[in-house]
């Protein structure tokens, strides 16, 4: 069986680390496409390179746009590939971004099979833009892969029940085998010198970051955490930061690569973070997470106050910072995902 699988954003290579070995060892062939949506080498290279992910066998260079004009072109350019490369038995797309929004489209006005890793995901809140490409995507896919037992009762509530498969969650299979390996960076580099103790912070939303009051009032709740705040910045982000003033005690640094990224998660004393897989990794890495948003698709995480909402409020942020959790997160992950995600597209073949 051969499939295009279409990747494109930073956290659509560490899903695909582990789902094409998976594939590769069910005998499925993969045409992988790179989309180009993200393509500074701390954003896309970076994880080819540390992970030992297959170089894509295309990327279409689309790079960075309005919403329309970026799904529009990723979109013309896939609809190329699928009609132009022999044997292809269906589209696999990750998660919730612009390239898995334009894939699934392409995908499907071709008459493909789509699947879904990452489905039935809701945030409910519809200024998102991830959140449209999930609706969009889930009611186009044919293979539904739900990470969690809140997903499939999201999808249950739109009426979707045909092709939907419970597997956990393939971020919690990289996260267990990152731990493992030497790759977990203790810290080199710039991040040798880091302080025992510190806070870890990220931000990316458009909603935080887009909106210089907003911004600022995050980096104010960073200044009066009381700890060293390690911050590497997404490239979004450092536009926004030009020309703001940053707290003494902000370490900024540039995208990390996704070994020093769980180093540094299971070393902070608290991640603070408006990431959806940042917010998992802490949870399965036993550290308190305070997430710069009012809701969550990731809702699990917040099980026993590991994962608290603050919104970008400096007085919540500030407050959930001396909340902090007693004993062990509870996980209830089966932690095969990639192996029952290419079963089930192996057995749609056969
Ligand atoms: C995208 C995804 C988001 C995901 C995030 C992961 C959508 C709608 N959003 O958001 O769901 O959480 O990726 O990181 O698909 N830029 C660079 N270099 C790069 C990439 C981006 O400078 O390599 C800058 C550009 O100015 C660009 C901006 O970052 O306009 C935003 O990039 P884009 O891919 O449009 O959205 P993200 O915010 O990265
Ligand atoms: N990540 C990384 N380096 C960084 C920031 C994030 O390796 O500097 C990893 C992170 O550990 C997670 C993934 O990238 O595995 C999440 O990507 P991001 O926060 O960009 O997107 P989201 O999950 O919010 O869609």
């Amino acid at each position: 069986m051969r499939i295009c699988t279409v990747v494109g954003a930073r956290p659509q290579f560490v899903k695909a680390w582990v789902v094409s070995q998976a594939l590769e060892e069910a005998g499925i062939q993969e045409y992988l496409v790179h989309t180009g949506q993200h393509y500074d080498y701390e954003m896309s290279q970076v994880f080819f390179s540390e992970l030992g992910l297959r170089s894509p066998d295309v990327n279409l260079g689309v790079g960075s746009a309005s919403q329309a004009v970026q799904t529009a072109r990723m979109m013309t350019a896939i609809e190329d590939v699928l009609q132009t490369s022999e044997g292809l038995e269906g589209v696999l797309v990750y998660g919730d971004t612009n390239s898995t929004l334009a894939a699934s489209m392409a995908a499907v006005k071709l008459g493909m099979p789509l699947f879904h890793v990452e489905a039935g995901l809701r945030s409910y809140n519809r200024k998102m833009p991830e959140e449209i490409n999930r609706v969009v995507t889930d009611r186009l896919a044919t293979l539904l892969f739900c990470p969690t037992h809140t997903s499939i009762t999201n999808l249950e509530s739109e009426g979707i029940t045909n092709g939907v498969v419970f597997t956990g969650d393939v971020m919690f299979e990289g996260v267990r085998r990152m731990s493992d390996s030497k790759q977990k960076s203790k810290g080199r580099g710039q991040l040798s010198n880091i302080p025992s103790e510190f806070i870890l912070a990220t931000v990316h939303r458009p909603s935080n970051v887009d909106d210089t009051a907003t911004l600022s009032e995050i980096l104010s709740a960073l200044g009066d955490s009381g700890l060293p705040v390690v911050f590497p910045v997404h490239p979004r982000t450092a536009h926004q930061l030009e020309g703001l003033p940053m707290p003494e005690n902000v370490i900024v640094v540039p995208p990390v690569g996704y070994g020093d990224m769980i180093g540094l998660i299971h070393r902070a004393q608290t991640v603070i973070t408006d990431s959806g897989g940042v917010q998992k990794e802490a949870f399965w890495l036993a550290t308190p997470c305070i997430t710069l948003r009012d809701e969550t698709e990731w809702k699990e995480t917040l099980r026993g106050g590991w994962n608290q909402l603050a919104g970008a409020r400096k007085e919540r942020i500030l407050s959930a910072l001396k909340n902090r959790p007693t004993g062990e997160p509870e996980i209830d992950d089966p932690g095969n995902a990639s192996a029952i995600i290419s079963e089930s597209i192996l057995g749609r073949a056969n």
